[in-house]
């Protein structure tokens, strides 16, 4: 309520309401920020002052509107002419997706609900779920994400007349990452999107869009997202900065009908109760600095490519967006032990698949190595010399593969290389 309040007082107002600390004490009194293209992110006293303050829970309205034209202008949605009531879009800035998602799971998700998600999936994810007593449900999915067949096929089990019923044990969301899944590197076509869109209609399920990697699409036109088809107001997005600007500001955004992000908000309220007000303030001098031109820009030096060819010992599909390369290793019933023996004393960087399972102790032949490691000065020394293409044979000859990667930097292919030799 005081939030709303002061938002809608004059600048002149004397507020003896709030709980805010007198910036007078606190130490700091300005800021300048080197960006690497010389412009300068610039914190006067005033503009410290106001960094170093409590601020909206839903984020500072200069960032949300930013964000707000971006989603409009990227994804167009259906509802963004609605009122509230039909499901607004509204958004929320969070610290980061994951609070974002770990908030969207807990206002949505009761103990016994049967949640469909397609697993392997995002580890951060199933740690978000599973405390919540929830029962998942893997919906089958290969390089092009969710299988719609397969979700057809789930969903058989409940009657879509039936769902509303008191009593009924119809899942009510549906999770996915459309681009460049973690740890997968799936894409899901706009296809599949539109069959997954039409079944959550018919059995009234809200779809949890989690898309970090959507600015890391090595294709263009991007694909068209889940909000862009959202008619009904079932979409809840989840956008991140973190791979694109920096994972340690942690800034993230929600983006779904305003009586859920308003739920969001609240609940942010009552716990972190908002995104550093600094770290906020800064990316938002960038992106206005920026504008809309400059962000794509920036974004279009973001991207990374993959390409592998593989001997008969491991498997992979090429990834068109993210950072991952998820990996069969052939005769190998789990790859657990491989990597947490003997690729560790490497301090190498795979991941055993078992950790992005529903059930992280069943057997899984899988590894993710993830090929986005270089800085951005690295990616562009490589990308102006040349492709790199590097031959690893392991120790153990289980794995040999040719690695060509583009725009990778020496340093993340070494990592590669040590974590190969301990293989
Ligand atoms: C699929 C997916 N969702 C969400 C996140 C969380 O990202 P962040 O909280 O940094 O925005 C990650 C991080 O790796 C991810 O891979």
């Amino acid at each position: 309520m005081l939030t709303e309040l002061q938002q809608r007082s004059p600048p002149s107002l004397i507020s003896l309401a709030g709980g805010a600390p007198n910036p007078n004490t606190f130490p700091f009194q300005s800021a300048s920020i080197q960006l690497k293209d010389g412009k300068m992110v610039t914190f006067d006293e005033t503009a410290m002052k106001r960094a170093l303050q409590y601020s909206a829970s839903n984020g500072i309205p200069e960032l949300l509107t930013w964000m707000k034209n971006l989603q409009k202008d990227l994804h167009n949605p259906p509802t963004i002419s609605y009122s509230p009531e039909e499901g607004q879009m509204d958004m929320c800035v969070t610290t980061g997706s994951q609070e974002g998602l770990c908030k969207v799971f807990e206002m949505l998700v009761n103990p016994g609900d049967n949640v469909l998600l397609d697993a392997p999936t995002y580890s951060g994810t199933l740690a978000a779920l599973q405390p919540l007593g929830c029962n998942l449900i893997n919906i089958p999915s290969d390089h092009h994400g969710m299988i719609p067949a397969a979700l057809k096929e789930t969903l058989s089990r409940w009657d879509p007349l039936e769902v509303h019923k008191p009593g009924s044990t119809a899942p009510k969301i549906l999770y996915t990452i459309p681009n460049g899944g973690n740890p997968t590197g799936a894409s899901m076509t706009t296809e599949r999107k539109k069959d997954v869109y039409e079944l959550a209609q018919q059995y009234d399920m809200l779809i949890i869009e989690d898309d970090p990697y959507y600015f890391l699409q090595f294709e263009k036109p991007w694909a068209p997202t889940f909000l862009s088809m959202d008619v009904d107001g079932r979409i809840i997005r989840t956008d991140s900065f973190s791979k694109i600007l920096s994972s340690g500001l942690r800034l993230g955004f929600v983006t779904g009908p305003k009586p859920l992000v308003d739920h969001v908000v609240l609940h942010i309220q009552a716990s972190t109760m908002h995104t550093s007000t600094f770290t906020q303030l800064m990316v938002s001098q960038l992106l206005h600095s920026w504008g809309q031109k400059g962000f794509l820009q920036h974004i279009d030096g973001c991207d990374a490519a993959c390409t592998a060819g593989l001997t008969d010992v491991a498997e992979w599909h090429t990834p068109s967006a993210g950072m991952f390369l998820w990996m069969k290793l052939k005769g190998i019933a789990d790859t657990q032990q491989l990597i947490m023996e003997k690729a560790l004393e490497k301090e190498v960087l795979l991941v055993p698949g078992g950790v992005f399972m529903i059930n992280s102790s069943d057997p899984c032949p899988y590894v993710r190595a993830a090929f986005s490691l270089s800085t951005p000065e690295q990616i562009d020394e490589v990308y102006t010399t040349s492709t790199i293409t590097t031959q690893i044979n392991t120790r153990t000859d289980l794995l040999s593969f040719t690695f060509s990667v583009h725009r990778l930097s020496e340093d993340s292919l070494c990592s590669s290389k040590t974590l190969c030799d301990a293989l």
